[in-house]
Formats: C-alpha cells, structure tokens, sequence
C-alpha cells in the first residue's frame, strides 16, 4: 500500500478567488505558504505527490521542489479564450515527485494530459476526470493506495479516485 497526495491549493497570486471559501485563502499569494507546502508533501509522502500550479508561477515554484521532480503538462484544447490575452493560457504545471516504479510490461503514461476544463460551475480551479485519471497514473496508483486530497474544493478529485479505484477492482475481477 502506498500514500500518495495531490495538492491543489489557491495558485499563487489568485488566492482572491477562493477568499469567500475559506478564510485564509490570501496567504496562499505568498510564496512561503507553497513552500510550506512543498516541504509537507516531500516529508509526509515519500511514496510521491502532485502539485497543480500556473505556468505563471513556475518560475518562483519550482525553485522550491527537490530537484528530481518532474514538471508535467495538462493541456487545456477547449479553454476560457479572453479578449486582449494572447497567445492565451491554455496550460498548467503539475509537478510530481515519486511515485511507484513500474515494470516493463505495463503500459507508459505521457508526462502531459489533453482534456478540457470541467464544466462544473461554481469554484475555479475544479478539475476534471480525465486530468485527475491522468495523474493517478503517473503516480502508478493503485486499489488499496491512499490518496489524500488536499484540498477538495468541489470534491471531483476524491470521486475521481473513488471512480478509478473500482474501474482498477472491476478489471481485478474479471481478469
Ligand atoms: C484550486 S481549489 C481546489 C479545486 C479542487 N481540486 C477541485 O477539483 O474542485 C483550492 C481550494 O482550496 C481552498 N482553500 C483556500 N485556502 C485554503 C487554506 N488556507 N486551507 C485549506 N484550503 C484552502 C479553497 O477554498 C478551494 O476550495
């Protein structure tokens, strides 16, 4: 069994969108609060994490990370486009650390994922099915693994994962 985490606080300099969720969504503006972070996912999950930035921020946030991270890409084709920003922001960084070592007869996972923003209104930030799939498998998650959402916001990364470990139990079963 393994314990991995996926962390996607307010991304630096956008805590103002998160103020009337939760009150201490501003000291997310301050690069110590990620760092803090980081530090967490490198001490309490050693079997490997993920961390959701902007690629705005990748240079002040990577800095931070160990160096054997690896900066991976979700990939936005459909995207809010708004006037005046172009060429527009239609990626993100996920940096991830660890994970569990695969063997050659298993199927490679891409270090990026194509898959459109979720239509699910409400909260910025809430990620779809297919990138929280996606990041399952890069860490090699597994049925019976833990996976610490760190902070849920609308909860989709936990039913995610809910999802994906009976798809894993459902393939066990029938071979
Ligand atoms: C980017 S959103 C997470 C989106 C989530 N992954 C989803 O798919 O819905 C960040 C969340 O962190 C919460 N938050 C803000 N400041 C926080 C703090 N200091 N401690 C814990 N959670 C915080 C926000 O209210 C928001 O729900």
């Amino acid at each position: 069994m393994m314990r991995f985490a996926y962390a996607d606080p307010p991304y630096l300099g956008c805590g103002k969108l998160y103020a009337k969720h939760h009150p201490e969504a501003l000291t997310w503006d301050d690069p110590q609060t990620h760092r803090d972070l980081l530090d967490r996912l490198v001490e309490e999950y050693p079997d490997g994490w993920a961390y959701s930035l902007s690629s705005t921020t990748l240079r002040t946030l990577l800095p931070l990370c160990p160096p054997t991270v690896r900066v991976m890409a979700w990939v936005k084709p459909f995207c809010s486009f708004k006037p005046n920003v172009n060429p527009a922001y239609a990626w993100e960084p996920v940096i991830v650390m660890g994970g569990r070592k695969r063997t050659r007869e298993e199927p490679t996972v891409a270090d990026f994922v194509a898959c459109n923003i979720t239509l699910r209104k409400g909260l910025t930030g809430a990620k779809p099915l297919g990138f929280s799939f996606w990041m399952f498998s890069v860490l090699g998650a597994r049925r019976g693994d833990i996976m610490d959402d760190l902070y849920p916001g609308t909860g989709s990364v936990t039913m995610a994962w809910e999802a994906y470990t009976r798809q894993v139990r459902m393939f066990d079963d029938t071979g």
